[in-house]
């Protein structure tokens, strides 16, 4: 007997994720003894927070201790940072976990979810996985349209997910969008809002601070926020959410309970007092990302204005195309297939060092028939 046979039906319409290529693999496939360049996974071209890698290195000794199953301290921590009750967050092994928590929470079979069509593809991923139908509405100049978003809202509806910045488009929502968004959805619709590239967009006069403006108002609304990012630690999966105390203890009831590691609580606790980096990280992703745009412009790519720590870029072959050939030079970028994209591509923003490799690859890459 086939073992899909044996399978929940909703799994068999999951397609895996698919991560940017990783460096190792590069190397492993095409033998190069050179530096790879790995602009496909959005990751701080500074590196780690210098205080987090040497808490790492302070707390390695005790990995032999299971970790506090609610990550206590970073929680507290992460309260006090963002001026609400320890009540009010969580802690994810990444963003990525509380996108399933709150799947798991609120998604029986049939219910539906609001999402936009080129949204973050984990949304739909984890939310098929419940079994649940997926409502996908297209974007305006590819930025979710909250308007068309809200007005999908059936009796049916349990979830919606908006990215903002979004990945893979690097747009973003205004503060008016959301308010009106937040004010016109009901209150039995859970609303997750995805911040995973919050700090690149804080600065923009109509990016909201969504915790302080929406989350006392809207007992609805999930905030998702990350570690990976702007305080580089992909690597040890932080993630968080806060919310009104009554949905995190749900989301808290049925986490894994240990779900986030020793060594991974403790250096986002420090990495969180590492403000100068991040000041550092936001800055030069800004300045870069200047360059990393003008450089594709002028190689006849049509570049999306980002809000985040990546270009959403239209390429001038198709993305898998351009994707292969520049793996021959070193430089990994990410195609977009898995949203149907065949003519776009995702290009993380990197070091000088990094964008430049990735210039020298397309030169010789678009040279090539
Ligand atoms: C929009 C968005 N949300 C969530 C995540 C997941 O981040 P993590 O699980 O590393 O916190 C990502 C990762 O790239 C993302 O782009």
């Amino acid at each position: 007997m086939a073992i899909e046979t044996l399978t929940r039906p909703c799994l068999r319409q999951v397609t895996p994720y698919l991560p940017g290529k990783p460096i190792g693999e590069v190397r492993r496939e095409l033998g190069l003894r050179k530096k790879v360049y790995k602009l496909a996974s959005n990751e701080n071209p500074l590196g780690a927070a210098p205080r987090a890698v040497r808490e790492l290195r302070r707390c390695a000794a005790e990995s032999y201790f299971y970790p506090e199953g609610a990550s206590p301290l970073l929680r507290d921590a992460l309260a006090k940072h963002l001026g609400v009750t320890s009540s009010q967050v969580i802690i994810g092994n990444g963003s990525d976990e509380i996108i399933r928590l709150l799947c798991e929470a609120f998604l029986s079979p049939d219910d539906e979810v609001v999402v936009s069509q080129y949204g973050f593809i984990r949304f739909r991923q984890q939310a098929l996985l419940m079994g649940a139908k997926v409502i996908e509405i297209p974007m305006t100049d590819w930025t979710h349209d909250l308007k068309t978003m809200a007005r999908a809202v059936s009796a049916r509806t349990k979830l919606m997910f908006i990215a903002s910045p979004n990945n893979p488009t690097g747009t973003y929502n205004t503060r008016e969008e959301l308010k009106e968004l937040l004010e016109s959805v009901p209150s039995t619709v859970v609303v997750g809002l995805d911040e995973a590239y919050f700090h690149f967009a804080a600065a923009d006069d109509d990016y909201p601070n969504s915790v302080r403006e929406f989350l006392p108002k809207y007992s609805n609304l999930a905030i998702l926020r990350t570690f990976s990012k702007a305080y580089g630690l992909a690597g040890l999966r932080v993630g968080y959410a806060a919310a009104d105390s009554e949905l995190i203890g749900w989301l808290d009831r049925i986490r894994m309970p240990f779900n986030v590691s020793l060594p991974a609580q403790r250096a986002a606790a420090e990495a969180l007092k590492d403000s100068a980096f991040v000041r550092r990280s936001v800055a030069l992703v800004k300045k870069n990302r200047n360059q990393l745009a003008q450089g594709l412009r002028d190689r006849d790519f049509r570049v999306i204005d980002s809000a985040a720590n990546f270009l959403f870029v239209e390429s001038p072959g198709t993305g898998w195309d351009i994707f292969s050939r520049l793996l021959g030079f070193g430089v990994i970028v990410r195609p977009l297939d898995e949203y149907g994209l065949t003519r776009h591509l995702r290009i993380s923003v990197g070091t000088s060092q990094a964008q430049n490799a990735l210039f020298d690859g397309l030169e010789k890459a678009l040279a090539r028939p």
